[in-house]
């Protein structure tokens, strides 16, 4: 197998990148530095392929093809023409360029895309006679450059669509989670697939979803295809051989119960017929219910939640008396239990009640967000009452 490491970039969600950089160690990648909004690791090509197929957390993972330090566009133009482009991909797939840039002192990142993407075109032209042209919707290739105030570095996008596209979503839905950013709050929680779970706000079902994959070790990317199946240098063997291995470790069924429920039947329907789609309708107890009726399923469990945020001002009315409610449900009926809310509504810990032991903060795109942790203990005999502790 190839041994030779390349350098590549995992961006996640802001707030992510000590649990992916966990994850990738887990993955068998142990090269990493953490920075703001994801992981750069260096690894061998069948890392890469591993991380794209096996990683939960991860938006994308990007190939680091070169990198320059630059004064002007041209000398951004000189360092991407200086590169093998032909050698990677060929002139009849279509390409798009994205730029971002930090403190970058050009004027135009626009432009500077238009150089870029004049370099590759002209690198085939010269090479290959033939040149590849862009589509900026659905294209083969996408190439990435980031500049910061003195460098460019070049990338290759080897995911093609984000990573947390799994393939299992049915049709649009209203402000669902992305995957990977349920699956870093799962992890978070520290919930472990032998312990109850029950997200009783499940939506359309991403947190349980999420929860019943991992718990099946089935990996996220095995229903999808990714960009570097179309590079030149992709080794089909290889990466039929890693399919394979990830499909043997897929469990037959969940070590412990993973409980769903919305209160409104719509979003239950939704829930239902992805988690058919995904193979894990089995594995997961959904039901209709207010999370205000509802009792605990196990006497000890992890409760995950994603409550609506109240962006308009009537939502916020309501959830402002909801808060109370729930937080008296949860001393009644969830004594035990670990309950964590992710949610972009400050007043929550206020609202609810109860002291939170962990506060998280994390970004869902971008809305600043805190995942809350509250334990549920029983109260002392002599309290004769329950009641929420700190850790
Ligand atoms: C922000 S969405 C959850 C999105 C979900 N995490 C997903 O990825 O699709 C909040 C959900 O809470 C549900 N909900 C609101 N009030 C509820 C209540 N009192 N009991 C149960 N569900 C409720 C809504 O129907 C909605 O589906």
């Amino acid at each position: 197998m190839d041994s030779t490491k390349h350098r590549f970039f995992a961006p996640c969600p802001r707030g992510l990148e000590g649990a992916l950089e966990q994850e990738l160690h887990e993955l068998g990648v142990p090269a990493t530095a953490k920075t703001e909004g994801g992981v750069a690791f260096q690894a061998p090509w069948s890392s890469m392929c591993w991380v794209n197929l096996k990683s939960r957390i991860a938006s994308r993972v990007l190939w680091e093809v070169g990198q320059a330090s630059y004064r002007s566009e041209e000398d951004v133009y000189r360092a991407a023409a200086a590169l093998p482009w032909p050698d990677w991909f060929a002139p009849s797939q279509t390409i798009k360029v994205k730029v971002s840039a930090k403190r970058c002192p050009l004027p135009s990142l626009d432009f500077v895309t238009l150089r870029i993407k004049d370099a590759v075109c002209d690198k085939f032209v010269s090479t290959n006679r033939r040149r590849p042209s862009v589509d900026t919707r659905h294209p083969h290739i996408r190439l990435d450059a980031f500049l910061d105030p003195e460098r460019v570095t070049f990338y290759l996008d080897t995911s093609g669509e984000p990573l947390f596209k799994r393939g299992h979503r049915i049709g649009a839905v209203e402000a669902p989670l992305r995957e990977n950013l349920a699956a870093g709050l799962l992890r978070l929680s520290g919930w472990t697939p032998d312990e109850v779970l029950l997200d009783p706000m499940c939506g359309s079902g991403t947190i349980p979803l999420e929860a019943a994959l991992m718990a099946r070790k089935i990996a996220p990317g095995l229903s999808r295809s990714f960009a570097f199946e179309r590079l030149l240098i992709h080794d089909a063997k290889l990466w039929g051989r890693l399919r394979e291995a990830a499909r043997l470790k897929q469990l037959a069924e969940v070590p412990a119960a993973i409980h769903a429920s919305d209160r409104d039947p719509a979003m239950v329907k939704i829930a239902q017929r992805t988690f058919q789609g995904a193979g894990v309708a089995v594995d997961i107890r959904l039901r209709q219910s207010d999370v205000l009726e509802l009792d605990a399923p196990a006497e000890q469990g992890v409760m995950l939640l994603n409550p609506p945020y109240g962006v308009r001002l009537s939502q916020a009315d309501e959830l402002g008396s909801f808060y109370p409610r729930l937080g008296d449900r949860l001393k009644q009926r969830f004594a035990s239990w670990r309950v964590y809310i992710f949610t972009g509504d400050a007043r929550v810990p206020k609202l609810i009640g109860l002291t939170p032991s962990k506060r998280i903060p994390l970004f869902n795109g971008p809305i600043e967000c805190r995942l809350y942790e509250f334990k549920i203990v029983r109260g002392s005999a002599r309290q004769g009452r329950l009641h929420a502790e700190g850790a």
